[in-house]
């Protein structure tokens, strides 16, 4: 093996109080050839590698089925990056990064390849001086994550001894209900401990989704209104315009329900509603998360009729193109029944909030893609606007926008000026891109960069992950015992059943409007 260069070729100084870079590691992605590792992870460890975030001593090995060289995988691999780097891509970076990939292929259920990765990690170790810390990324179909384990576990891949640490990294989804869930989680403990399990959910990886703590703890002004005296409902919105893309024998398997909810949803739902923790550290976070995890009220058979609606798109139009519907699109079934838009209404069971409905929607091909938590406050008491034209107001609304634009707005009623009094609805804004500017990235940085310094603040507990799996768990059920028998029920490019309408509206409530 050639000898490598070692120091990274000369880089703007990282901006004055950046993190320090990590210990020296090898990561190994199984599912090294697939779409996640060329879209996300190269280009992610490339910008972390351009903010020097990553130590000199690092080097990537890629798993995967296909039968590459490590030359054909290095080629491979830098083409891709230059196609999906979020930025221009600096050739001797590159370089730098290419030359510490490596590749191993081979099926995952044979133990003849963990023999290969452990002799190329072995190899790396020496010339890279890696140090035999080793971070696991399991990029693949979660059917392998089981045996993936099983088998780093045979071959010692996964044992931490000597001082050196081993980490292994789950896509979601983890699990597909509470039983395989709870399987998965007994079967990896008896390689792993907790501490070296990270259970990714990308959505903590965006800076707006982490800015809802910081929002609400480092500010004194909205923690003491935060909750039912003063809240009277939260509407979380997770709009896509994409349809299932090539993913379509996955998520018909899936559906939306599993897709979102018990993950990205619940993340939201749990970092807007959770109690203060006592520091930032990922056991007192998770903690907290978990606790309003576990007072989701349950639902009952009888609550899934009323509380949650499923949708399936048909054709329609999306920015004036006409899309097909989902029973057409590639690797679904013409007489699908899987949902690809969910409405629920829930409550959580404890002092802060009871009696306070969370109204949560997400689906495919609506008319825009739009993420946000609107949290709606109490009207004023009295209209006090007595012999004026003014007879009505309307609520307070804070929106914290996720994406695309990220950013928190707060609407309030002012002075419409004039002779007479009218009241108009104003809104104050922050935008992140106007204060902070826009760093293009993958979202993934800071979870890539935590899971090599060992901080499991932004991924999940087990217990977390089954506390969202027993939520969902009833709606599986009924709505498996129950298949859908009006499906298609909304056009593309349309925002949803006309049964998700009923559930808030029943409430003598509205879904906020969200301009496409
Ligand atoms: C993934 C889901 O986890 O999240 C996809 O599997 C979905 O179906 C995606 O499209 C949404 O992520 P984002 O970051 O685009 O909101």
């Amino acid at each position: 093996m050639p000898q490598l260069e070692r120091e990274l070729p000369a880089l703007d100084k990282p901006p004055s109080g950046s993190p320090p870079p990590t210990g020296p590691c090898v990561m190994v992605i199984f599912g090294g050839t697939g779409d996640l590792t060329s879209r996300k992870l190269f280009p992610a460890l490339y910008n972390l590698v351009k903010s020097k975030l990553l130590s000199s001593d690092f080097a990537i090995v890629g798993v995967g089925r296909n039968d590459y060289t490590r030359e054909q995988y290095q080629k491979i691999m830098g083409d891709n990056l230059d196609k999906f780097a979020t930025s221009t891509v600096d050739p001797k970076l590159r370089d730098w990064m290419i030359q510490r990939v490596f590749y191993a292929g081979g099926e995952f259920h044979d133990p003849g390849l963990y023999a290969r990765v452990g002799e190329i990690l072995a190899e790396i170790d020496k010339t890279c001086n890696t140090k035999g810390n080793y971070f696991f990324y399991l990029a693949t179909s979660p059917t392998f994550f089981g045996d993936i384990v099983d088998h780093l576990g045979a071959a010692e891949l996964a044992c931490e001894k000597d001082g050196h640490w081993r980490r292994v990294v789950f896509e979601k989804p983890f699990g597909n209900d509470l039983a395989s869930a709870k399987a998965l989680n007994r079967q990896v403990s008896k390689v792993l401990t907790e501490q070296q399990i990270f259970r990714i959910d990308h959505y903590l990886g965006k800076e707006t989704v982490q800015n809802i703590l910081v929002f609400r703890f480092s500010n004194g002004i909205f923690e003491p209104i935060w909750n039912r005296r003063y809240i009277d409902h939260i509407q979380i919105t997770v709009a896509e315009t994409v349809g299932v893309e090539k993913r379509g024998g996955y998520f018909d398997m899936a559906g939306t329900l599993r897709d979102m909810v018990p993950n990205h949803l619940f993340q939201l739902v749990s970092l807007t509603t959770m109690e203060p923790p006592i520091s930032f550290n990922s056991t007192a976070v998770h903690d907290e998360q978990a606790k309003i995890l576990h007072a989701l009220q349950p639902f009952s058979e009888e609550d899934v009729l009323h509380c949650a609606v499923r949708g399936q798109y048909g054709a329609g139009v999306i920015n004036g193109e006409r899309v097909p519907a989902y029973k057409a699109e590639d690797g679904v079934p013409p007489d699908s029944k899987t949902e690809t838009f969910v409405a629920l209404r829930l409550m959580i069971d404890n002092w802060r909030w009871a009696g306070v409905p969370f109204y949560l929607r997400t689906g495919k091909r609506l008319p825009t893609r739009h993420t946000e938590v609107a949290v709606q406050f109490k009207r004023a008491p009295l209209v006090l606007f007595r012999d004026t034209p003014v007879n009505s107001l309307d609520a307070n609304q804070l929106i914290i926008h996720i994406a695309p634009d990220e950013g928190i707005s707060l609407r309030f009623g002012a002075k419409i000026p004039g002779a007479q009094m009218k009241v108009g609805e104003v809104e104050m804004d922050f935008n992140y891109a106007d204060y902070f500017g826009t760093t293009a990235n993958t979202g993934y940085e800071v979870l890539l960069y935590d899971g090599i310094m060992g901080d499991q603040t932004l991924y999940q507990r087990a217990d977390m992950v089954e506390a969202g799996w027993t939520v969902v768990d009833p709606i599986i059920d009924v709505w498996k015992a129950l298949a859908a028998r009006n499906f298609p029920n909304y056009a593309a490019g349309s925002w949803g059943p006309e049964e998700a309408t009923d559930i808030i509206a029943r409430d003598g409530r509205s879904w906020r409007k969200i301009s496409s």
